[in-house]
């Protein structure tokens, strides 16, 4: 398919500044010296200016795990598409499934964001992916069916080739179950099959990435099926002894 891989990692709230700039540093060495597949790292905000210098002259590049839609004003806590590009940042994780649970995130937020992250001309990772109860209730397609159609709603076949996807199964976030080569590989189908209907021409060039419990010991697989085009890792991401070996997996 002529895909590029990608490996992101999603520091979500861990790391100072400190611990982010070794750890980048480390990831940041691995890259210039071997034959990689596209790595983004994704640290906490107050962390972005000390991971992009550490990575500085590698092709590593940084995003952020959220922002907000407006451009700028009263929205205490918030952080803009702009501030991110002008801090450093390609690309921009949305609708990650904690800001959909812990944060009430929508569809239509989500969708919101990624117009506005696009005209930023950031990069938008876009993650979908069903709970535990949803697939055991047999909703799975229909709940990926409506975040997939939600999220990209509106969207042209011109943005829509500048983004990434990233499917994540909640049950496997954080829990150390991972979804097998096999059920990864048959939402990913799923997913470019959907997108498909809307945007024939570009969905075979847009990656979509398998995130839950990726770990050395598994990507290796993950990534071999044919619509897996690389991994969102969370907790892996977090120490370069485990990190460096999933990049390896896609290289
Ligand atoms: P995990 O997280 O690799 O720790 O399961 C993935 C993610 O939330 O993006």
């Amino acid at each position: 398919m002529g895909r590029k891989k990608i490996v992101a990692g999603n520091w979500k709230m861990n790391t100072t500044p400190d611990d982010a700039a070794f750890l980048a540093a480390a990831i940041g060495r691995h890259v210039k010296d071997h034959k990689v597949p596209l790595v983004i790292l994704c640290p906490p905000y107050t962390s972005i200016a000390a991971v992009k210098a550490a990575v500085r002259g590698t092709e590593v590049k940084v995003g952020g795990q959220d922002m907000y839609w407006k451009e700028s004003g009263a929205f205490t806590g918030e952080v803009s598409g702009r501030m991110l590009l002008t801090s450093g940042c390609s690309h921009v994780i949305l609708g990650h499934s904690e800001r959909r649970q812990l944060f009430f995130e929508t569809n239509i937020t989500v969708n919101t964001k990624l117009k506005a992250a696009l005209d930023a001309g950031l990069t938008p990772i876009v993650c979908v992916g069903e709970t535990l109860d949803q697939r055991e209730a047999g909703q799975m397609e229909e709940v990926i069916g409506e975040q997939v159609v939600g999220c990209f709603d509106g969207i042209d076949a011109a943005d829509f080739g500048k983004a990434v996807i990233a499917y994540e199964p909640v049950w496997a976030i954080g829990t150390g179950r991972t979804a097998t080569p096999e059920q990864a590989q048959e939402v990913h189908e799923l997913i470019r099959t959907l997108l498909r209907k809307t945007y024939a021409d570009t969905v075979d060039k847009t990656p979509i990435l398998y995130g839950g419990s990726v770990k050395p010991e598994n990507a290796a697989e993950l990534f071999a099926q044919p619509d897996i085009d690389g991994g969102l890792v969370g907790g892996a991401s977090l120490k370069a002894d485990s990190f460096i070996p999933i990049i390896a997996a896609a290289s």
